[in-house]
């Protein structure tokens, strides 16, 4: 953030409703967040309007979006303590992604690994949205001028994007310190979760294998199962940081073993160095399953009151407009429209 930035503190986070939820969203986002909720005013979204950047079916977008509700709640974010409310019900969002657009310049946008990873070979037929999408993702966090973004290391460079908008259109308008450069929150175990298949990649709700990942809906004995298939080696389990270089998959569980149970990756190849993999499996899928289920069982409960649901986000996104508002009708007047 800006040194000379004088506003307050603003934890400012979103995730998309489009496809199921992973282990990789949980420990990189979902449980960061029920934990800074204690410490700053925090604004969690369910970024809908992100999410039709691709084709969505209009009569599962509702209940995607209820389901990252639950999932919020879940995993320990307290409506009454945090904002969580759907994009798309704040307007803002919109308003200021257009003006950003006209800020942002096309090379930044062109250097967007995520935009080359999502669009593929079939850029041409991509959505402007697509190639748009961390424009507005700026536009999210700045219309709370959020200080602090707590998300996975794949969300990085949208981070830095975010930090070059904030600083010219601070510059351009000749308004020192309006928006805060945003930092992000990327440190900690979980922050990289990789593919169960293939340690070099992330784990994606878009890898067509579903092994590669454990979903927030998984059964016990679906997660058990894609542990004791997870892609090892035939060493053994490493007992020092120096005997896990260059085995990715290892470094992977032993990642996921720590961030679960909230010990540090020595304690585990303390515990574990030296071992085979089938006890290690056993032990880790035994920490998966009971670190998720009260998570999967609450959100089931959550989703079986829909109407509930669909009241907290009402209110949430009455309050978000309440921040929001105010800070794009400051954006007008800088900008020089008149009527603002
Ligand atoms: P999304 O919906 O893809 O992911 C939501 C959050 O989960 C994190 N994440 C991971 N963390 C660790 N390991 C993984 N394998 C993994 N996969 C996903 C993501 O980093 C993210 O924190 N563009 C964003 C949503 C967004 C947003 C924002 C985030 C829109 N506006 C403003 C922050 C601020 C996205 O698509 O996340």
């Amino acid at each position: 953030m800006s040194e000379d930035y004088k506003g307050p503190n603003r934890v400012f986070s979103g995730v998309q409703p489009s496809g199921s939820l992973h282990l990789g969203n949980y420990l990189g986002a979902l449980k960061k967040f029920a934990k800074l909720q204690h410490e700053h005013d925090c604004v969690f979204c369910i970024v809908d309007l992100h999410a039709i950047t691709v084709p969505q079916d209009p009569k599962l977008l509702a209940d995607q979006t209820r389901e990252i509700a639950a999932a919020y709640l879940a995993a320990g974010v307290d409506p009454k303590k945090a904002i969580v409310y759907a994009q798309s019900s704040v307007r803002a969002h919109t308003e200021l992604a257009w003006y950003f657009n006209c800020v942002a310049r096309t090379g930044w946008l062109n250097r967007m690994t995520q935009f080359k990873d999502k669009a593929g070979k079939n850029a041409e037929s991509a959505s402007v949205g697509l190639y748009t999408y961390p424009v507005l993702q700026a536009a999210d966090i700045l219309a709370f001028k959020g200080t602090h973004v707590p998300v996975g290391e794949d969300q990085k460079q949208h981070l830095e994007l975010s930090r070059d908008i904030a600083q010219k259109f601070n510059n351009d308008f000749d308004a020192p310190n309006f928006f805060p450069l945003p930092e992000p929150l990327i440190k900690g175990p979980g922050a990289k979760v990789m593919s169960l298949r293939d340690g070099t990649k992330k784990m994606s709700k878009s890898d067509p294998s579903d092994a590669s990942r454990i979903n927030l809906t998984d059964t016990p004995d679906q997660i058990a199962k894609k542990i004791r298939k997870a892609k090892t080696d035939t060493g053994a389990v490493p007992a020092t940081v120096e005997e896990m270089e260059g085995r990715p998959d290892i470094a992977n569980l032993i990642g996921i073993y720590a961030a679960l149970s909230e010990r540090s990756e020595v304690d585990i190849m303390t515990e574990h160095g030296g071992g085979q993999f089938g006890p290690f499996k056993a032990a880790l899928a035994e920490v998966a399953v009971e670190t998720l289920r009260p998570v999967t069982e609450l959100m089931n409960r959550y989703l079986a009151a829909p109407d509930e649901l669909d009241a907290i986000l009402k209110k949430a996104g009455d309050d978000a407009a309440e921040i929001a508002d105010p800070i794009v009708a400051d954006v007008r007047r800088i900008i020089g429209f008149r009527g603002a």
